[in-house]
């Protein structure tokens, strides 16, 4: 069996915003560790049903034996949430009373060296949330343009030298293909200014570009878009939805979705969404300081409302 290891985060908070009915149906869309399942099935058992998803087969196959003891209250699904309808409606389910979404990769895709994340690591270009998908960060990297390269890195990165990222790898890929992460990760390093010294790096030159492959090859902030307006469909009168982010382009489209599904329930008084969180939510310094990696989660939350005209 699969070891995998997360730390939940922001927690208190999901179960609190949650605000859970007796007999509800909950759905956590990405799984990772179980970690926030687990907490949730603490608070709705014996009565509600938890449907936990995630694209990540290491991670159901963990997670179903963590949560043996709950079986008859717990259906776990290997798929993408961005085919959340689909899902239910294979599971008969029409309406849910809650959605969690914990949205990127977990400790365990990063730490674990075969899955090719992370740059600390030698390891091969792979970055597939996925693992029956054929698409990886091998194949990117060695057949996208020049200028397709660079607009991923500045778009899914936000990184200053894109274009002389992109430049040098299309350029070293002519005499070698980059297939593993060390040698990406080295090109990185050589493509950045030489005035950029080692000792003026906030965070490792590879930190951007790294984040906005992965982002490419697992369609990220697309199936982001596609599950949060199914997610907010399927949710029942005061059925409520939390997102939690990890940067500042998934926390745009939340926070977007949210304020559009906002306008249009009062505009079309069909269905609507009410903003609980105005402002995002951050973990407290106690929670940062016992688990670093929440440092950058943001939680949103909303509670839908259907109108009776
Ligand atoms: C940050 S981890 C979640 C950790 C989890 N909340 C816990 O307590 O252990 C994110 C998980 O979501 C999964 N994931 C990301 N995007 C997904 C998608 N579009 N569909 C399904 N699962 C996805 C990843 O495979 C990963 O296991």
């Amino acid at each position: 069996m699969v070891s995998f290891f997360h730390t939940p985060v922001l927690t208190k908070e999901i179960l609190n915003y949650l605000d859970f009915k007796k007999g509800g149906v909950y759905i956590d869309c990405t799984l990772g560790g179980g970690g926030h399942s687990k907490a949730i099935l603490e608070s709705i058992y014996p009565h509600g049903i938890l449907i936990g998803i995630d694209q990540d087969r290491e991670a159901i196959e963990t997670v179903k034996e963590e949560l043996k003891s709950y079986i008859d209250k717990v259906k776990l699904v290997k798929g993408n949430f961005q085919s959340l309808e689909g899902i239910l409606s294979d599971l008969k389910i029409e309406t849910v009373s809650g959605i969690i979404f914990d949205l990127g990769v977990s400790f365990h895709q990063l730490k674990e060296k075969k899955r090719g994340f992370s740059f600390k690591e030698d390891s091969h270009l792979d970055m597939r949330m996925d693992l029956t998908q054929k698409f990886n960060a091998d194949i990117l990297i060695n057949s996208y343009s020049e200028k397709d390269l660079a607009e991923i890195f500045e778009k899914y990165g936000e990184e200053r030298f894109s274009k002389r990222i992109a430049r040098l790898i299309v350029t070293e890929r002519k005499k070698r293909a980059i297939t593993t992460t060390k040698q990406l990760a080295d090109l990185i390093i050589k493509a950045f200014p030489r005035t950029k010294k080692r000792h003026t790096w906030r965070i490792h030159p590879a930190t951007r570009v790294f984040q906005a492959i992965r982002i490419e090859v697992n369609q990220e902030l697309k199936a982001l878009e596609k599950g949060l307006n199914q997610a907010i469909r399927v949710l029942e009168d005061k059925g409520r939805i939390c997102v939690i982010s990890y940067h500042s382009l998934e926390d745009r489209i939340v926070k977007n979705i949210f304020k559009e599904v906002e306008r249009e329930g009062k505009e079309q008084k069909n269905y609507g969404l009410k903003i609980i969180t105005k402002k995002p939510i951050r973990p407290s310094s106690e929670e940062i300081r016992d688990n670093p990696k929440a440092r950058s989660a943001k939680l949103r939350v909303a509670e839908k409302i259907i109108s009776v005209t």
